[in-house]
Parts: structure tokens; C-alpha cells; sequence
């Protein structure tokens, strides 16, 4: 057998969030979250290619008033909630040795700001830690994934509101005291940078109750970078052999050409991606945002205790997740072309998904390569996969060679930046079985080694198969990654 590059105690795996995965929205004593309020809009009369915010009280009562009668899938999710033993199985068969999950706040603490936490909610938690643990899988959980109880929203405008650190700082105690003897890897908050783009999803924030978006914003994050140096604070004291990270939606930007105005681009925006770990991980806000700031009339509000909170509770590791480059160009005009799937000018040299996300290997290796050079923290790659239609074959196959084909060549860079010296905890693909997409709410954009039978309008057995994939990935881990 080949020898394998990866540490032996590499944590394989794959990753999934509560509001993608679970359903049962309105059982157990869970309130409603932000993302349970996500109708589903078919693609011919998508506006958007992100259809994942509500930026109104308006447009939110309208939402609410639909209550049974709309399509909102992230509420069914895959019926995780009823069919996590069958799932954890499946996961242990393929020789999982971690599985990512969130715990949806709002099952924990329904309004998100009462003192005692829903009992039922914790319960939950407990069954699915312990059956993970029964097959030696370790989990790995983040404290919020885009799962803000939506009372938090409607009371507070969602994370600009200082009081909502307090309510998180006692959300997340009770969840360390809680699962301190289960759970030994922990996140803050998922892809925290998203609230720059989405600020429904990342804060809770709707957008037409505030004059300044951006200063909005940043004041929003401050309260969550506070709020995540807290929870650090609490997980080790509570928790002291545990390890907890940040997470951050990795976006690698190159230059499109040698010309200095695209270099001198390509790194102002690499900046902006790279401003919340350098809080998260370093410990302070960098000297080029604090210049923006003064640039576009921003002020952030500090309370005394902030700065060293920041600085003395920094993260253990940063986990990103990982699934397109950007290109930038130092011309205004050319950009608002719109090349890539977000922002930024095409890149020739790379295929893309049905979704338009850029596939880039290499990139996962560069961007490896570029954050242990700046932080020199390990690194643990949390969400990386391949959105696709899959089809069922009458035998009732799943013949996914094209997930195999984009998988095998990340995890192939990962084991090259390893090789030069990287230091990686670890890597649980996204979606390991198909759930329902953040950015578009459809069950066909599918990332799974488990196939679940169910459509974007709910219809199906929700029964679960397995890809092809499914033994590609087994075989991977059980070789350690020597084997692709
Ligand atoms: C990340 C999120 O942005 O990307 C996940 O953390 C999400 O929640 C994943 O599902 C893939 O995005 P999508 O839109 O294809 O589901």
C-alpha cells in the first residue's frame, strides 16, 4: 500500500448543519430560526443566484403569515431529526472518525433569550453525541450555523444588539456543561464573514430597520468576534482538554494579470476575507480595517474589556470552508461583468460547477499554504464538496463519478500542502448525505455519499442510498488518504 502523507490521527469526515439536516422545526420545543423562514423559489423565477436573506419586517410578517401553506424546505430538512441512527451508521460504516453538526440554538433556547434552556432540545443533543460515540465517531459541533432563534431578530434586530452576546455567552455555557464529557471539538460561529454579504444570515440583521448597512455590520460582528472569544473563554475553563476554532468562508482571490492595480486589488480583498480570522485567531482588529473604517464613516461601539477579551481568548484552530477562487482586476468596468460566482472578473484556466462555483483544486493547496504562513495555527478544512445533480439509474445506482473525480483532486492538494509542511487537523466534506442548500433552499443541488429520496417540493420516501462515492470515500479513509 501507498504510504500515506496525512497525521495518523487525521480527523476524516463529513459535515452537515442542523437547519440543512434536522426538519422537525417546530417539535420538541424548537423556535423558529432565521433560515426556517427561507421559501423556496424555483430557479426560472430566481432574481438572485443567493436566495437567502429577508431584509424587511414587512417581507418577514408576510413569511410568517404563510406559515403551512409555503415551501419552506430548510424546515423538513432531511429528517434527520427522526432518522439520525439510520444516518450515523451510514456515516460509521464509511469509517467516519468525525462528524460535523450544528446545534440549532433555537431547540436549546426557543426565543434565544430566555435564562433556562428547553430540556427536550438538550435531550436531543445527548441521543445523537452518544450514538456517535458508540462508533467511535467524534463530534464536531458548531454553535451557530445561520441558526439565530428568530425572536432574536424581530426583538433585538438580530446581533447589533448588545444584549445578544449575553444571551449567546449562556447558550453556549449550557452547552459545554452540558456535553463536556461528549463533545471535544467545538466552532463559534459558521462562515462568520457572511454577514457582509448576507446580513439577514450572518447577524439577524434586517436591513431596512438600520441607516448604515456596513456600519451595521461591523458593529453586528463585533458583538458575534466578542461574543466567540466568550464562548473560547467558557469552553476552556468548562472544557479544558477540548479544542474549539472559528470558521471562516475562504476566499481566495488572485490577480488577473501581473498588472500592479490587479495584484494591489487581489490583496485588498484577500484582506477583507482574512480580517476575521485575523481577529479570531490573532486577537486584535488589523491596522487596514481600522483604516477602512475611518475611510467609509464607520465607528464601532466598544465596551471596556473588549479589546482584552479579544486578545487574551483567541481560537484554538481555524476551520474554513473551501469551494471556489475569485480573480480580481484593478479595472471598476470590468468587474461589474461579473465573472465569478460572487464577485469578480472570469477565470479561464478552471471549469465550474452547475451552480457556476469555480473549481480549484490547486487553490485548496494555495490557500492552505497562505493561512498557515500567516497564522501558524493548525488548520482544519470543515466544508469542502461538490453541488450536483445526481441520478438515480433504474437499478437504482447512483453512479457519481464527477464527485469522486472533484473530491479526489482537493483532498490530493490537501496531501501536497501537508507534504510541504501544513499543518491540517483534519477534513469533513459538505453534505455528506444531500441535504437542502443554504443558498437556494433545493434538495436537487445534492453533495452527498448518501442520496436521500426527496424533491425541492418535499415529495419523496426520504429513504437513503448510497452513491457510488460511498465506497470511494470509505476507501480513502480506511487507507488513510494513501489511497485516492
Ligand atoms: C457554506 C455553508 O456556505 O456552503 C453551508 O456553510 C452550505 O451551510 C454550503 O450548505 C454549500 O452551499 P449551498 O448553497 O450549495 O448549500
Amino acid at each position: 500500500m501507498t504510504e500515506s502523507v496525512f497525521p495518523k490521527d487525521f480527523l476524516w469526515g463529513g459535515a452537515t448543519a442542523a437547519n440543512q439536516v434536522e426538519g422537525a422545526y417546530n417539535e420538541g420545543g424548537k423556535g423558529l430560526s432565521i433560515f426556517d423562514m427561507i421559501s423556496f423559489i424555483p430557479k426560472e423565477e430566481r432574481t438572485k443566484d443567493i436566495e437567502m436573506g429577508v431584509s424587511s419586517r414587512k417581507e418577514l410578517d408576510t413569511l410568517l403569515a404563510q406559515d403551512t401553506s409555503g415551501n419552506f424546505p430548510k424546515r423538513r430538512g432531511v429528517d434527520f431529526y427522526h432518522r439520525y441512527k439510520e444516518d450515523i451508521a451510514l456515516f460509521a460504516e464509511m469509517g467516519f472518525k468525525t462528524f460535523r453538526l450544528s446545534i440549532s440554538w433555537p431547540r436549546i433556547f426557543p426565543n434565544g433569550d430566555e435564562t433556562e434552556p428547553n430540556e427536550e432540545g438538550l435531550k436531543f443533543y445527548d441521543n445523537v453525541f452518544d450514538e456517535l460515540l458508540k462508533y467511535g465517531i467524534e463530534p464536531l459541533v458548531t454553535l451557530s450555523h445561520y441558526e439565530i432563534p428568530l425572536n432574536l431578530v424581530q426583538k433585538y434586530n438580530g446581533w447589533i444588539d448588545r444584549r445578544v452576546v449575553d444571551f449567546f455567552t449562556n447558550y453556549a455555557k449550557t452547552v459545554f456543561n452540558r456535553y463536556k464529557d461528549k463533545v471535544k471539538y467545538w466552532l463559534t460561529f459558521n462562515e462568520i464573514n457572511v454577514s457582509t454579504m448576507e446580513p439577514y444570515i450572518g447577524s439577524g440583521i434586517l436591513v431596512d430597520e438600520v441607516e448604515h448597512v456596513e456600519q451595521a455590520v461591523y458593529q453586528a460582528l463585533h458583538h458575534q468576534f466578542v461574543a466567540s472569544a466568550r464562548a473560547v473563554k467558557a469552553c476552556h475553563e468548562i472544557i479544558p482538554e477540548a479544542q474549539i476554532g472559528c470558521m471562516l468562508a475562504r476566499m481566495e482571490v488572485y490577480p488577473e494579470t501581473p498588472n500592479p492595480d490587479d495584484v494591489l486589488e487581489a490583496l485588498t480583498q484577500e484582506q477583507k476575507n482574512l480580517f476575521f480570522t485575523d481577529v479570531q485567531v490573532r486577537g486584535y482588529y488589523p491596522s487596514f480595517m481600522l483604516n477602512y473604517f475611518k475611510d467609509n464613516g464607520i465607528h464601532i461601539e466598544m465596551q471596556p474589556g473588549d479589546e482584552e477579551i479579544l486578545a487574551q481568548h483567541t481560537v484554538d484552530f481555524l476551520s474554513f470552508s473551501y469551494y471556489m477562487t475569485m480573480v480580481a482586476s484593478g479595472d471598476a468596468e470590468r468587474v461589474k461583468e461579473k465573472g465569478n460566482f460572487f464577485t469578480g472578473v472570469p477565470n479561464p484556466y478552471l471549469k465550474a460547477s452547475d451552480w457556476g462555483w469555480k473549481i480549484d483544486p490547486k487553490g485548496l493547496r494555495i490557500t492552505l499554504k497562505k493561512l498557515y504562513d500567516r497564522y501558524q495555527v493548525p488548520l482544519f478544512i470543515v466544508e469542502n464538496g461538490l453541488g450536483a445533480y445526481d441520478t438515480v439509474e433504474e437499478d437504482g445506482s447512483i453512479i457519481d463519478d464527477y464527485r469522486i473525480d472533484y473530491l479526489r483532486a482537493h483532498i490530493k492538494e490537501m496531501g501536497e500542502a501537508i507534504k510541504e509542511g501544513v499543518d491540517v487537523m483534519g477534513y469533513t466534506s459538505w453534505g455528506c448525505i444531500d441535504l437542502i442548500s443554504a443558498s437556494t433552499s433545493e434538495m436537487s443541488k445534492r453533495y452527498g455519499f448518501i442520496y436521500v429520496d426527496q424533491d425541492d417540493y418535499g415529495n419523496g420516501t426520504l429513504e437513503r442510498k448510497k452513491k457510488k462515492s460511498f465506497d470511494w470515500y470509505k476507501h480513502v479513509i480506511a487507507t488513510n488518504g494513501a489511497e485516492l
